[in-house]
């Protein structure tokens, strides 16, 4: 056992991001300090166009976090008592939670086996008189089924919400995550692919609309100063985030670009194991927020990577209809057997654009071995 060897591989590593662009970023928040200007103001508005640009998309408005970009998009979309909002079973919790924040109630549908993403036909089922849209989730950076989504989005005249809080940068057909959706929500979390040293979101979409409607909910619903005509609330983005965001999204390419050599390399490496590898279906861009593995044994695989030092997770170990504040719905245990197959089996490994050659063959090495000694 070398040294490195004798150290932790860690699941994430957002300060050796920060690290890498440390003396940038404390020179910028020296100097938005220094400016007086703290709430969101230039660099707020600087960084919207920036990613505007990046995104491909007409506008963007930053927020709080990716849990008010859902809020208010939901809120901008209409959604209000009575309503219901079709959202996958297995997810991050603020998928589903802020649909019952704005009063409205969560329709939970199964995903599909292969991409751990929304059924599209499993939403068609369970679309009622009372649906006014479906979240769809990009779930660890693969979006999920846009195009179809989309059509039956339109063939019902619901909204489609866009959860890409995992997947800035992901594509279907060459086209951005994001740009499907009448509304689409971005987390800039400090684990996320793109992210602040503390939180932050953004909201975009097709819907100029209703991206107009954030953009004022976030300021308490402000037409000019002191005159409102929503009821909105505070969710401006610090300057010192955004500032450190626009820093940050001059390497997104770059980093998207390290996490897929990184996932393409275990992918090669573990094809012919007895697991599940990520699946991306053709035309698809998958920008590995995670890499998630499913195996029967996984709780085996977790023992052995611990007592290896290769840090992992799960995400998610309960399907969201299933946790304590939702049994008031009522589900039953048996209702989505996907989402309840991959609570589980799945398991999340190291996969960051700053992890050493030497990490990511232990990584590739230690699974292998896992399997191979099994024999
Ligand atoms: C799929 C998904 N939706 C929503 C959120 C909420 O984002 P935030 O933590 O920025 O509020 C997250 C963040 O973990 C997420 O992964």
């Amino acid at each position: 056992m070398s040294n490195n060897d004798s150290q932790p591989v860690p699941l994430m590593a957002p300060m050796r991001a920060f690290e890498e662009q440390e003396a940038e970023i404390l020179e910028v928040t020296s100097r938005v300090l220094k400016s007086g200007m703290w709430a969101y103001s230039i660099e707020g508005k600087a960084l919207e166009t920036e990613l505007a640009e990046y995104m491909r998309a007409d506008r963007v408005c930053v927020v709080n976090s990716g849990t008010d970009a859902l809020t208010l998009s939901l809120r901008a979309l209409g959604v209000t008592y009575g309503d219901e909002v079709i959202t996958p079973a297995y997810s991050f919790f603020a998928s589903a939670s802020v649909i019952s924040l704005v009063g409205g109630t969560p329709v939970f549908v199964d995903v599909e086996d292969r991409t751990f993403n929304i059924d599209p036909e499993a939403v068609e089922a369970a679309i009622t008189l009372k649906t006014k849209g479906i979240i769809a989730v990009h779930l660890y950076g693969l979006p999920a089924e846009v195009q179809k989504l989309r059509e039956i989005a339109d063939k019902h005249g619901i909204f489609l919400l866009e959860d890409a809080c995992q997947a800035i940068g992901a594509k279907y057909n060459g086209r951005m995550a994001g740009t499907f959706g009448d509304l689409a929500c971005f987390s800039f979390y400090p684990t996320k692919n793109l992210s602040t040293c503390g939180e932050g979101g953004c909201v975009s979409g097709l819907n100029s609309e209703a991206v107009d409607k954030v953009s004022k909910l976030r300021l308490h619903g402000e037409t000019e100063r002191y005159h409102h005509s929503l009821l909105g609330r505070n969710s401006r983005m610090h300057e010192i985030q955004a500032a450190i965001l626009r820093i940050k999204l001059k390497k997104l390419t770059e980093w998207t670009e390290k996490r897929q050599e990184i996932g393409g390399r275990y992918t090669d490496a573990w094809a012919d194991l007895p697991m599940r590898v990520p699946y991306v279906p053709k035309g698809y861009e998958h920008v590995y927020h995670l890499y998630v593995i499913q195996s029967r044994d996984r709780d085996r695989l977790r023992d052995n990577l611990n007592e290896k030092m290769i840090g992992n997770g799960v995400y998610y170990p309960v399907a969201i209809p299933s946790l304590e504040v939702f049994s008031g719905l009522g589900h039953q245990p048996g209702e989505f057997p996907v989402a309840e197959k991959l609570c589980r089996e799945v398991l999340a490994l190291p996969v960051y654009p700053q992890m050493t050659e030497q990490e990511i063959n232990r990584v590739e090495d230690t699974v292998l071995d896992y399997f191979g000694h099994k024999g």
